[in-house]
């Protein structure tokens, strides 16, 4: 048999594509509108180059950090995504990977698998919130995320509930019952592998947000918890700050692409701010967030964490990101490709392809730690960078 060891993110993706039913690699995919912002975010890393060293080069590089008050191996986080079911384990898989590898998770709202589960094979876990629901059902989470051991708080706010694709959307069942899995049958009886791995436990992918509901209630379905939060009224920035005081210790806002908008997350008290246009799933045509980095670090980085997330798929992303100014990167879909193509070892495969690409670009580099990296490590277009808002 093939080894299912594989050496680049790329190639774990192409083997999630072969994996999972079409509908649901589409979903993995995401995407908005035309794909600008997407495309964007991987695009921008290719545009950026390294100017290296070749001779006085350093044996030893270090790359531990601290994040959100966590000490972390590596500068990457497993960023929050909702659709984890597309693994029979799902959110608990990533959860033993990434403490396995010495990394902190976000956990989505949306996830397929309760806070208390994940906390259970992670003490690094961050909930990861939408402005969904009144006030108190917001402090219910953020009690319920407390009482699990959850080490911070990831607010998410860059969503306009998009809905297009020009390439068409997949289609997500409301609930996985007789009739919708007749529908899906003709795509995933043609993925007998993805098929067998929910077979062997017993269970269809559950499409449900524990998380979403108080403990010991039923669940709701992904599309009751996207109808509560569609419903919500939309937070200001007072509000914002209101439900930061509730939370005792790290807090990043996350979906940050605007000077204005960092400086307001800077003034109502967040540790952390992540630059980031959701994956390019949200406002397309939303620049990738490593053309905004350097502008808001410069504009904020003295008062606050700066992390970056979308389009990160290799190491020497990471260390791009990381000299322009970032203190860490959240991945996405690198894990999902991880976990799809093999499930918690995939998911320590892509982390393990990461680290290994860090410490060969710090090499390269000719440095011995990631604080050593500058702006002037990287080259980039003259037009590449962008400014938004004052
Ligand atoms: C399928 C999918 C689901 C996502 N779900 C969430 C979510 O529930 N909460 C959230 O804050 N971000 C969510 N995101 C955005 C990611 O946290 C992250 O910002 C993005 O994936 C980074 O880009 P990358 O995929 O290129 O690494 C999702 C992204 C994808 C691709």
């Amino acid at each position: 048999m093939a080894s299912k060891w594989f050496e680049t993110v790329a190639v774990a993706q192409r083997r999630a594509e072969k994996r999972l039913p079409k509908s649901v690699y589409g979903a993995l995919i995401a995407g908005s509108e035309k794909g600008l912002s997407s495309r964007d975010n991987l695009e921008s890393f290719d545009q950026l180059g390294f100017a290296p060293h070749i001779a006085g080069l350093s044996s030893e590089r270090q790359m531990a950090t601290t994040i959100m008050g966590q000490s972390v191996s590596m500068p990457v986080i497993i960023s929050p995504t909702g659709v984890q079911a597309v693994y029979p384990e799902g959110e608990v898989a990533v959860g033993r990977a990434a403490a396995n590898r010495g990394v902190a998770m976000g956990l989505s709202s949306f996830a397929s698998r309760s806070i208390e589960d994940v906390c259970a094979v992670n003490n690094q876990v961050f909930f990861q919130m939408y402005w969904s629901g009144d006030r108190d059902t917001m402090v219910q989470r953020l009690e319920r995320a407390k009482a699990a051991g959850a080490k911070g708080i990831i607010l998410t706010l860059d969503w306009s509930f998009s809905n297009g694709r020009d390439w068409g959307s997949p289609w997500i069942p409301e609930k996985i019952n007789f009739t919708n899995a007749v529908k899906l049958a003709p795509e995933a009886i043609a993925r007998p592998r993805w098929l067998w791995s929910f077979a062997k436990t017993g269970h269809l992918p559950d499409l449900t947000t524990p998380n979403m509901a108080p403990v010991g209630t039923k669940p709701p379905t992904f599309f009751g918890a996207y109808y509560e939060w569609m419903q919500s009224v939309l937070p200001s920035w007072p509000d914002v700050a209101w439900l930061r005081a509730q939370w005792d210790g790290s807090f990043m806002v996350k979906g940050v692409s605007r000077i204005d908008d960092a400086k307001r997350v800077v003034d109502l008290g967040a540790t952390t701010l992540s630059v980031s246009n959701h994956g390019g799933n949200n406002l397309d045509g939303t620049p990738a967030p490593i053309r905004s980095l350097p502008a808001i670090v410069d504009a904020v980085g003295d008062q606050i964490e700066v992390v970056l997330d979308g389009g990160v798929r290799r190491g020497s992303d990471v260390v791009k990101a990381l000299a322009l100014g970032a203190r860490a990167v959240m991945i996405g879909r690198a894990y999902l490709w991880g976990l799809a193509a093999n499930g918690q070892a995939g998911v320590e495969n892509v982390l393990d392809v990461l680290r290994g690409g860090i410490d060969s670009t710090l090499l390269g580099l000719g440095k011995s730690s990631i604080s050593e990296l500058s702006r002037d490590d990287v080259v980039a277009p003259a037009d590449f960078f962008r400014k938004l808002g004052p």
